[in-house]
């Protein structure tokens, strides 16, 4: 096949973009290059700019989830970025509970990936005996990463920060995989979600805590300040948001107000 044009690959890229947030630098052209290739050969399309066309003006809304599946990176693992962890349970929950008449808070893992993260926030909420009745949301726009988070069955890669206790009362070993308990399972409940679609995120409201770690670094700042409002309005005022350790807000947004708990930032809706 044809090598990827620059033209081409700059239709492409704000395509993705204007779709999903995703922004893709010019030193990344390979990337797209190597995982449309894929989408090619299997729609039996010859070219990219036959790819391009069939986006623009074919019926594609399929063809669609399948390139959000193609441009994501779905990297997680269980127990990611464990300080934010700790002051997540031993002290938003403790605090927002404290505050509140209701014993159940809402919590939304916003781009959950395989579902590592959402499940950890169930094992520890389960560890500290707080019972789940309000199903965790959990959502992505990765079908495909989506599917195998609501299987549950993980690899030793994944489960590598998981703490002996925890792997022990949560997972069963199947072979060379790890199979999470129905128990944490059932606490989940998944939604194929995007970041930037307005329709789609008026559709939560009312959460105590979101979890958005580690997608925003893939946007530009103005797919960035769109999703983190959406976020805003999803929150319920005192509610927190986090994201990734290595990620910020600054020049993002001035309504959600940075707190430091223990050296890690959480931002909290006045
Ligand atoms: C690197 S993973 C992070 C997973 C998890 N939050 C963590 O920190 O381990 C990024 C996820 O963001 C998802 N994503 C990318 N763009 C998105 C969008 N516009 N809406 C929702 N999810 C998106 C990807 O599909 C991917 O699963």
């Amino acid at each position: 096949m044809k090598p990827l044009s620059e033209a081409t690959f700059k239709q492409l890229r704000d395509f993705i973009h204007e779709k999903s947030g995703i922004f893709i630098a010019d030193s990344k052209k390979y990337l797209i290059e190597s995982r449309l290739a894929k989408r090619i050969e299997e729609k039996k399309l010859g070219s990219y700019e036959d790819y391009l066309y069939y986006l623009l003006y074919g019926n594609s809304s399929d063809e669609l989830i399948k390139l959000f599946d193609a441009v994501t990176t779905n990297e997680t693992f269980f127990f990611r970025e464990s300080q934010q962890l700790d002051v997540f349970v031993n002290h938003l929950v403790p605090s927002l509970l404290s505050s509140k008449a209701s014993k159940e808070l809402s919590l939304w893992s916003a781009a959950c990936s395989t579902g590592e993260e959402p499940y950890t926030l169930s094992m520890l909420l389960m560890e500290k005996g707080h019972s789940i009745k309000n199903k965790i949301l959990a959502s992505d726009i990765s079908e495909g990463a989506l599917e195998s988070a609501k299987r549950g069955i993980y690899n030793s890669y994944s489960i590598r920060n998981v703490p002996s206790q925890y792997l022990k009362k949560y997972f069963k070993l199947n072979g060379q995989s790890y199979e999470l308990s129905p128990i944490i399972k059932n606490t989940v409940k998944f939604m194929n979600i995007n970041l930037v679609d307005e329709k789609k995120m008026k559709l939560v409201s009312g959460m105590d805590i979101i979890f958005c770690r580690n997608v925003l670094i893939y946007f530009d700042d103005k797919a960035k300040k769109k999703a983190v409002s959406l976020l805003y309005d999803s929150l319920k005022p005192g509610g927190y948001l986090i994201i990734g350790m290595s990620e910020s807000l600054h020049n993002i947004t001035r309504a959600l107000k940075p707190l430091v708990i223990n050296k890690v930032v959480v931002y909290q809706r006045a």
